[in-house]
């Protein structure tokens, strides 16, 4: 038996649409903050027959599914029994593929002595879900061309920096990313734009992070989340993934904002709101999202580590 844990991340510049599906290669470079706290924790033994239990439950995955019948199509895999735990809300919106698929890489690598160094690994973890790579990493991750491996960012810089989540719905989501990012890809006048403009993204949010200057960080980070709705929302059928409870929170970081705390806002594929926030503000910040009429829950979470394998 092999075990791995990964933590979820969230994305600063964000990543939606690919350029090409077999190998999962993104349209857009990416970058991240890792989250300490929450984790998938990914066991991995030989058995029987292939199985999937997730929160202890047998489960049908079709993108674990299709994952092990590529690494198949490469190495000899015995069948298998797979068993990933999250020791957060699988529904909540944060991102339990992108944990996931970074312990399982690593759990499968230990256990069946694949022989992956660090760029198969991030490779592996990339075709199993786009944003797993950066879970690879922590406390930040990219993932940028040409070669599309994620690669630690050096925050050393920065201020100290928490991540408020407000939890909006419970409810799943209707349309996953790989078919929204195809839809939006194939329908939206504004992908063109999106692509064109993530590299500037991305150097603001680097050169943002080396000098340690959270205001900078800030406007790119809102910037890339923002134009990435835009394309959602012009996606037809339209993906809109907010709910009035976002929109809320959305109105009162920017009321933070202009009281002068260092906070700013993301949100990804789902209606829960990200506030990342330098660590001081962290409790002012989760104290003014819990107030608004519909936010269900606050997790104030740290930045954490990569993933390791752990048995
Ligand atoms: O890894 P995927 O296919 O679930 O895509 C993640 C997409 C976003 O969370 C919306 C943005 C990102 O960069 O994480």
């Amino acid at each position: 038996m092999s075990r791995a844990i990964a933590h979820p991340n969230i994305a600063l510049v964000k990543y939606w649409g690919k350029a090409e599906t077999a190998s999962n290669i993104p349209a857009v470079p990416s970058l991240s903050v890792t989250l300490d706290t929450f984790i998938s924790e990914t066991e991995v033994t030989a058995a029987k027959t292939d199985s999937v239990v997730l929160d202890g439950r047998v489960a049908t995955d079709s993108k674990i599914t299709d994952f092990l019948a590529t690494v198949r199509a490469k190495h000899e895999l015995p069948p298998l029994r797979i068993d990933s735990r999250n020791n957060f809300p699988t529904a909540a919106g944060l991102a339990s593929s992108a944990s996931g698929f970074a312990a399982l890489v690593l759990a499968l690598n230990a256990e069946f002595d694949l022989g992956w160094d660090d760029v198969a690994i991030a490779d592996w973890a990339r075709i199993g879900s786009g944003s797993a790579p950066r879970s690879l990493f922590g406390p930040m991750a990219q993932i940028n061309g040409p070669d599309w491996i994620a690669k630690p960012v050096d925050a050393t810089a920065m201020p100290e920096l928490a991540v408020v989540v407000a939890i909006t719905s419970k409810t799943r989501k209707t349309t996953s990313s790989s078919a929204g990012m195809a839809a939006s890809k194939s329908t939206s006048p504004y992908f063109e734009p999106w692509v064109a403009t993530a590299e500037a993204d991305m150097n603001a949010a680097r050169q943002a992070i080396a000098a340690g200057n959270f205001d900078a960080l800030a406007t790119v980070a809102e910037h890339s989340c923002m134009k990435m709705h835009a394309l959602m929302l012009s996606t037809r059928p339209s993906l809109r993934y907010w709910n009035p409870t976002t929109l809320a929170c959305l109105d009162a970081a920017s009321e933070m904002q202009q009281d002068g705390l260092r906070v700013f806002c993301t949100v990804d594929a789902g209606p829960q709101l990200k506030a990342i926030c330098t660590e001081d503000v962290a409790g002012a910040v989760a104290a003014r999202l819990e107030s608004i009429d519909g936010v269900l829950d606050v997790h104030v979470l740290g930045l954490g580590p990569g993933a390791r394998v752990v048995a």
